[in-house]
């Protein structure tokens, strides 16, 4: 079969075959099909679409592309993903408080992309943490300390890491039956028995609407269950940015400061409900809400945070800064941002302040650069709040690069003020499950 026949037919609107996509996907990867093809065939998946069927086939080649791990000697392992957002530090608290609950975690993170922040990029604050380890040292891991947070391994699922750079150089990342199947091949293959997934929706996500966003959840929660895995997708709002920092080293101490307690509302609220979820799929607990009440014991008795501890120095990470956060990177100046005249918060753009992060060299410009963990944003007030005249409403931590003065006037302009009281949003929009 030619592949500019395969091309030409997605460009046409027609349903490919399972031989067709076997042939484009494990061609790609085994570089026969070069990238000009493949950039042209995702452009035309991107116009034209897939349905269920042809998802299910592109998600199941992605995974034979490379090898399945089996992870069922170590119990009912739960693994949990999100789409992508701004400030998202879920991993960080929840990973760790699941498994101080008992049930194994083992979660291959990816780093941040665009104006989206990564788990790889924010554990790497913690100086000299891995996120390399092979297939074996993932798998003793696992085995002895319950939790293991690392990068993707080259075995598995290799064709999404070719696709997902192809697709980011070439406008073709938001594609709901691109993203299902990039994400659901990397859960398929990394051998975990239930999955939880956190769909963003709003200005700071892929899926800007609920619509959009409950497609692709129902869509990821139907490939895993046809690959025996139980899955749950929580939509959950990314307009504004999850809980108060975005940068990877003062996210870092944000999950500290979650697990001792102290953290923000909204961060600890969807790590409660993903948390919630992992138990009862890890069979920790019966229900959700009994589940909820394990995860808050370990954050009181200091379990969870001790978890933290434990994976940041399995994975050659200093655990000292985990129990002294001011320990890790901070950036040389700080400026406030300060209120013209007294105002509620009603809007919070989490694009703008994902971009700032950007320019403050806490993201990445290009795939690859290298990126400063120290910079980065904390929102002293978000949607909701109250700010009098003259208090601090943002904090801009900079080290001094040409897009510092575009990011200041960026988180400015990421604020919309109200006179009257606002409502503070929904955070938790919705769920889609296999059970
Ligand atoms: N995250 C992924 O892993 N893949 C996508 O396509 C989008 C978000």
């Amino acid at each position: 079969m030619r592949v500019v026949e395969i091309i030409e037919r997605k460009r046409d609107g027609a349903k490919l075959s399972k031989d067709e996509i076997d042939s484009i996907v494990l061609g790609f990867t085994r570089c026969d099909v070069p990238d000009g093809q493949m950039a042209a065939f995702l452009m035309a998946v991107v116009w034209r679409g897939m349905d269920d069927e042809e998802t299910a086939l592109l998600t199941d080649a992605m995974v034979r592309s490379g090898e399945r791990l089996d992870l069922s000697r170590f119990g009912r392992v739960v693994d949990k993903h999100s789409t992508g957002g701004i400030g998202d530090k879920v991993t960080l608290v929840v990973a760790p408080l699941v498994a101080a609950c008992g049930a194994p975690v083992a979660k291959m993170s990816g780093r941040g992309l665009g104006i989206t922040g990564g788990t790889l990029d924010k554990l790497e604050s913690f100086a000299g943490y891995r996120v390399d380890l092979s297939t074996a040292e993932f798998l003793a891991q696992l085995g002895r300390i319950g939790i293991v947070v690392t990068g993707q391994t080259a075995e598995l699922a290799p064709a999404d890491g070719l696709m997902y750079a192809l697709r980011d150089q070439t406008g073709t990342v938001p594609s709901i039956p691109l993203i299902a199947s990039s994400i659901m091949s990397k859960k398929i293959a990394a051998g975990a028995r239930a999955v939880v997934l956190d769909v963003k929706v709003g200005a700071g996500a892929f899926m800007r609407t609920p619509a959009r966003a409950r497609e692709l959840a129902r869509l990821m929660v139907a490939i895993g269950k046809a690959h025996g895995l139980e899955v749950t997708a929580e939509l959950t709002s990314m307009d504004a940015p999850l809980g108060r920092a975005v940068g990877n080293a003062l996210e870092a101490a944000e999950a500290i400061e979650t697990l001792r307690g102290e953290g923000p509302r909204d961060l600890r609220e969807v790590a409660l409900a993903a948390g919630a979820e992992m138990l009862v799929y890890g069979r920790r607990a019966r229900t959700r809400e009994k589940a909820r009440a394990m995860l808050e014991s370990a954050i009181a008795d200091g379990r969870g945070l001790a978890k933290l501890r434990q994976l940041v120095e399995a994975q050659g990470g200093d655990a000292t800064q985990v129990d002294d956060p001011t320990r890790l990177p901070r950036a040389r100046d700080v400026e406030e941002l300060r209120a013209e005249r007294t105002a509620y918060v009603a809007r919070l753009d989490a694009a703008a302040v994902g971009l700032a992060s950007v320019r403050l060299g806490a993201g990445r410009e290009k795939k690859g650069e290298p990126i400063d963990h120290a910079t980065g944003v904390v929102l002293r007030a978000t949607v909701g709040d109250r700010v009098a005249k003259g208090e601090v409403y943002a904090e801009v931590h900079r080290d001094g690069r040409p897009g510092d003065a575009d990011a200041i006037e960026l988180v400015r302009r990421a604020f919309a003020w109200r006179r009257a009281r606002v409502a503070r949003p929904r955070l938790i929009l919705g769920r889609v499950t296999s059970r």
